[in-house]
């Protein structure tokens, strides 16, 4: 049991409380600023690390939002402090968000690390924020509570609701086939984000919000909240108090995070039906914890977890839908048999005892375990001679015809090419085709692109084809759907044997027994490797050749190999 801190105690008091010049000069400078010593003095200092921008429109309440939580900080007798942070834009940002994932981990870690700060509300929720949040934090290991910025509302189009992405690529899919016309398609561009907050699928923003609930890491029930609902504001104020309690209790990640909380995390994520992207930020997220996930691990527990959120892409509802229907605690209430509940929160209560009493509101939207809306998890783990390291699909999104497949190959070198080619009506792809994007990984895209739903070939698309085997080193957005399977490791940018398939190999697809193989001897694959030529260096300066050099493959989180646990970094000397 943890002794409460004292003021002097305060990490903070090491800038601020000591008689000397220094901290006359930190006092001073605060003074500056129009706060008066009793703002500050005493008073755990909280950061707030908003990663707010007008190119982030799922953060755009996030300027008025961190008024709440200031609101909340200052109730509870702390002193907050805004801090900018990264704000990573899914929608912008080019040529990939996830490039920029461990930059903005870097940046959190030591914008907490070198300020006076004694705690941290980490703003986020945009894909790669909130790994890149919490990655950050954890490494620091300073108190600190996750505020997600929560879904965005419905989309409607004529009376039927959108959803973010899914909707988007179908549509998309039906304009390419000529069965919608220009201006039907511009009614759904005006209809498909109608509010601030992420997509409202259950894609990787909802994932993530809801994994990092799980965790421990945010105010329960917190991550459904719908961006523009008052509750959110109210969580926002909550999140303000109780980071200030928790620096009084010393309450830090590491006291949280455990090997049970991250495999909470995972089953949550199997019975959500959660975004493939999930499982490269988890175990980048546990590597900062000191804690090693296996891809074998998300394959375990998927294989014991039902699906029982009935929602998009798998399913058929949205996030506002799961708010009304009880939310994530309802859905963990549900699962309580397969969690490990004495695992501790931001609260200061266990998993367990937040979750207790929580009830379902509509059993479509969360089913229960005797009748999910699929038997197993969300993701599957593949493994085979294509795929030595491993590779990852949502069957829970493949068409079932599709699960058990072979068929031979077409073969694109990279994005550009297959943006060239995939509608040339002389491409010799019919329904049993299996399209294959080479140099799409965390180093050939660079940074591992959402490309993985290959498009349809347009020919096959008017002939009511819906659906293909699909294979790449890329990642998929949460929100698609298909027979895509991703994330092969290692990729083709560094050699692994997807660069060495050719068009016509016949690639095998067994979801059931979790396999990925071509059907080509290993004499061949030596011969094709022998002769495989690596790509020229893409960067020679920058955090381009930072991040070239020195990332991680998808099986080990894409994260840099310097920045997993280890030595702690020291404190600041305050000179
Ligand atoms: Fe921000 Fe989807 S674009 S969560």
């Amino acid at each position: 049991m943890k002794q409460r801190k004292t003021p002097d105690q305060l990490r903070s008091h090491r800038w601020f409380g000591r008689d000397d010049l220094r901290s006359f000069g930190h006092r001073s400078r605060a003074k500056q600023m129009g706060y008066a010593a009793e703002d500050f003095t005493g008073k755990p200092i909280i950061a707030i690390l908003n990663t707010w921008s007008d190119l982030n429109p799922c953060h755009s309440h996030f300027r008025t939002r961190a008024e709440d939580v200031k609101r909340g900080v200052w109730q509870a007798g702390g002193f907050p402090v805004e801090l900018p942070a990264l704000s990573i834009t899914e929608t912008f940002m080019k040529p990939s968000p996830m490039l920029y994932r461990n930059l903005l981990a870097m940046e959190v870690e030591e914008l907490l690390r070198s300020q006076p700060v004694d705690g941290a509300v980490l703003m986020g929720g945009c894909d790669k924020t909130t790994p890149g949040l919490l990655m950050g934090a954890l490494s620091v290991n300073l108190p600190a509570i996750y505020l997600p910025a929560g879904p965005m509302l419905r989309g409607n189009w004529k009376g039927q609701t959108l959803g973010s992405g899914s909707d988007a690529w179908k549509y998309w899919a039906e304009r390419r086939a000529g069965a919608l016309c220009d201006s039907e398609w511009f009614e759904i561009e005006d209809g498909i984000a109608r509010s601030p907050g992420h997509c409202m699928t259950m894609g990787t923003a909802s994932t993530m919000t809801a994994i990092a609930e799980t965790l421990g890491l945010t105010l329960p029930g917190g991550s459904s909240i719908p961006a523009v609902d008052a509750a959110h504001a109210r969580l926002a104020a909550g999140s303000g108090r109780c980071i200030v309690e928790m620096v009084w209790e010393d309450l830090k990640p590491s006291d949280i995070l455990t090997r049970k909380s991250f495999e909470n995390a995972i089953t949550v994520d199997m019975a959500i039906g959660g975004s493939t992207n999930a499982i490269i930020h988890l175990i980048a997220m546990a590597g900062r914890a000191g804690i090693r996930l296996e891809l074998s691990d998300f394959d375990r527990i998927s294989r014991s977890t039902p699906m029982i959120a009935d929602l998009r892409p798998s399913g058929r509802f949205l996030m506002e839908d799961f708010y009304f229907a009880g939310g994530l605690r309802a859905l963990l209430a549900r699962i309580f048999e397969l969690l490990a509940p004495d695992c501790l929160t931001v609260t200061g209560r266990t998993l367990g005892e937040e979750i207790s009493g929580a009830q379902v509101f509509n059993d479509d939207v969360i089913r229960g375990l005797d009748r999910p809306v699929f038997a197993e998890g969300g993701t599957a783990v593949l493994y085979g001679n294509l795929a030595p390291r491993g590779a990852v699909i949502k069957p829970t999104a493949a068409e079932k015809r599709l699960w058990k497949h072979a068929g031979p190959a077409i073969v694109f070198r990279n994005y550009d090419d297959l943006a060239a080619r995939i509608d040339d009506e002389t491409l010799n792809a019919d329904e049993n085709s299996v399209l294959v994007l080479q140099h799409a990984g965390p180093l050939g895209g660079p940074g591992m692109p959402e490309w993985g739903m290959l498009p349809i070939p347009k020919k096959l698309l008017a002939r009511g084809i819906r659906d293909m085997v699909r294979i790449s080193d890329a990642r998929m957005s949460g929100t698609s759907y298909g027979t895509c399977v991703l994330h092969v490791a290692p990729e083709s940018w560094v050699g692994g044997p997807l660069a060495l398939v050719r068009d016509g190999d016949i690639i095998e697809l067994d979801i059931e027994a979790r396999r990925l193989d071509i059907r080509v001897s290993d004499e061949e694959l030596e011969n094709r490797r022998k002769a495989w030529a690596a790509p020229a260096k893409r960067y020679e300066r920058g955090y381009g050749a930072l991040y070239a050099d020195r990332v991680t493959q998808a099986d080990e989180g894409c994260d840099f190999d310097f920045l997993h646990s280890g030595a702690q970094t020291p404190e600041p000397e305050i000179h």
